[in-house]
């Protein structure tokens, strides 16, 4: 049976949303408690049953691969001290999937971000995932995935967003409505003023797309902030190909890239783990009396 074995992790951008922070410390590695938002992805990917992550990286990004690495300094350290449980969870982090890099020498856009891939990728249908957003219990990868295992069509995740964001988005335009919750794609419009919105639903970071992509991509004229843009190749894809989009339901995301996004991936995740939910609503009501 064929499967979805690899997705693309595009961290070349710069972060400017999250400054200072990100001056040198890449956006990618701020923390949601004690791990890195990066993390939640990989996790997120790897529980869809991705096997390779390829990293689209640029200048100043190697500590996200140092963070997937072996650490031997630490583990001696962590050894001296019999810090098991943590040596444990050390090498499950640096055992936890294969990565492969690639440069994106430029800022020339996110289609051309990964258009890098396209060696590494080959002849598969694979995912992006972009690492701004972070999601919490519905696993929008495993739905995108389940997706394509019925159709064989590129997929693609969508929310409704207030009319003054479509600016902030990728847009579609629906052509039909498969079921309640699915439809085809007309047209997808990269970032329209509220006025040349066609619709609210917005492009979500989390695709899964043909090979094809790449011939589009190398064809692609810069367009929105003279950029490669990747709903621009999809657009021009979709003469060729039909192209399935699931709303995300039931679940919560965070738009990570950003300072409020941050704080309430915090507060979530905090809030759930069974280690400091007691605590940190302890502290919360006591605040908000
Ligand atoms: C990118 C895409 C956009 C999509 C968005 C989702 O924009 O270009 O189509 O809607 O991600 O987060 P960015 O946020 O990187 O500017």
């Amino acid at each position: 049976m064929k499967r979805i074995r690899k997705a693309v992790i595009p961290v070349a951008g710069k972060g400017t949303r999250l400054f200072p922070f990100t001056r040198v410390i890449p956006k990618e590695l701020y923390p949601i408690i004690d791990r890195p938002v990066i993390q939640y992805v990989i996790e997120e990917l790897i529980d869809a049953g991705i096997e390779e992550i390829i990293l689209v990286t640029g200048r100043g990004k190697h500590l996200i691969e140092d963070y997937f690495d072996y650490t031997p300094d630490m583990d001696v350290h962590l050894e001296q001290f019999r810090k098991h449980s943590l040596l444990a969870e050390s090498r499950k982090i640096a055992d936890m999937v294969d990565i492969v890099s690639v440069r994106q020498k430029q800022p020339l856009g996110l289609g051309h971000a990964i258009l890098q891939a396209k060696r590494v990728i080959g002849d598969e249908y694979f995912v992006v995932a972009l690492p701004d957003e972070v999601f919490a219990e519905v696993n929008p990868t495993k739905l995108l995935v389940t997706k394509w295992n019925k159709s064989s069509s590129p997929v693609l995740l969508t929310m409704e967003v207030p009319e003054e964001m479509t600016s902030s988005y990728g847009i579609f335009e629906i052509k039909s409505w498969i079921n309640n919750n699915d439809f085809y794609v007309k047209k997808m419009v990269e970032k329209p003023s509220p006025e040349e919105a066609p619709s609210h639903f917005a492009i979500l970071g989390r695709y899964v797309l043909p090979p094809e992509i790449f011939d589009y991509l190398e064809k692609t004229p810069r367009g929105r902030g003279n950029e490669i843009q990747l709903t621009d190749a999809m657009d021009a894809l979709l003469k060729e190909k039909d192209f399935v989009t699931t709303v995300y339901r039931d679940g919560f995301r965070f738009d990570v890239g950003n300072k409020k996004g941050v704080v309430e991936a915090i507060l979530y995740f905090s809030l759930n783990r069974p280690d400091m939910s007691d605590e940190v609503r302890r502290v919360l009501s006591t605040w908000l009396k």
